[in-house]
């Protein structure tokens, strides 16, 4: 099926997204929202050549720990040490090669290392939990890393975040950038987490929850997990921040 094409320039925008597949920008139960979700409605934007095809970003070289979060200090850090690999596509199913990728993540105790995290769990010295890397050309990135733990915030009494870790993807466009948080399965505390909770489609937010995988599990070493990001259109990983 051919998409519209946009008058003003004869590009070819990109896909909406599907109903219900995104959090609403307003969603009460998550109360930091509120400050930040906008009051008027929303202007719709085409999509024209500049949205489409740009900005290209000049990003530096990408350091060659940069993608294991494992070996940025002297020692190791402590927790489960896994592998989170996937691929990249945009609304068409193809994969997006080089294209950066960065990610931050608590410790193994649920602490960040941000002077605005001060809740009682230790910080780990070995541990900074920010990371980048670039799609190969078959869209697919890989990072080491240790599992997050799930950590308390004060959005309501006894509220815990699942544990997760931050993804933003340039993708090819400015308006395909991706900012969202990748889950592990059977996490307890999804039923409990407004910000999942805010997306109303089920299969959807399940588009953010990684899977256990047993090839990219490596002996003796680290589990694996699996997180194929789509930027855009029906099956896109939904944004949330
Ligand atoms: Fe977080």
């Amino acid at each position: 099926m051919g998409h519209p094409t946009n008058e003003r320039s004869s590009v070819t925008p990109y896909h909406r997204h599907e109903p219900g597949s995104q959090p609403p920008s307003r969603y009460d139960a998550y109360r930091s929202n509120l400050r930040r979700a906008p009051s008027q409605p929303l202007i719709f934007l085409p999509h024209t050549l500049s949205e489409v095809t740009g900005p290209i970003y000049g990003h530096g070289e990408v350091g060659e720990t940069d993608n294991d979060l494992t070996r940025q200090h002297a020692g190791e850090p402590l927790g489960e040490r896994i592998i989170v690999t996937g691929r990249v596509l945009d609304s068409n199913g193809r994969p997006v090669p080089q294209t950066l990728i960065e990610l931050w993540q608590t410790n193994s105790a649920g602490r960040y290392v941000h002077v605005r995290d001060q809740h009682a769990a230790p910080l780990d010295p070995n541990f900074t939990g920010t990371g980048r890397t670039l799609t190969d050309e078959n869209g697919v990135y890989r990072f080491v890393t240790i599992k997050p733990g799930p950590y308390p915030w004060l959005n309501h009494y006894n509220a815990w975040r699942p544990a997760h870790i931050h993804f933003s993807i340039f993708g090819r466009a400015f308006i395909s950038r991706l900012v969202t948080q990748m889950y592990f399965p059977g996490d307890p505390l999804f039923a409990f987490d407004p910000m999942f909770q805010s997306i109303p489609d089920e299969k959807a937010r399940q588009r953010m929850v990684s899977r256990f995988d047993l090839e990219t599990t490596q002996p003796l070493w680290a589990t694996g997990y699996k997180f194929d990001i789509v930027l855009r259109g029906p099956e896109a990983t939904p944004f949330e921040t």
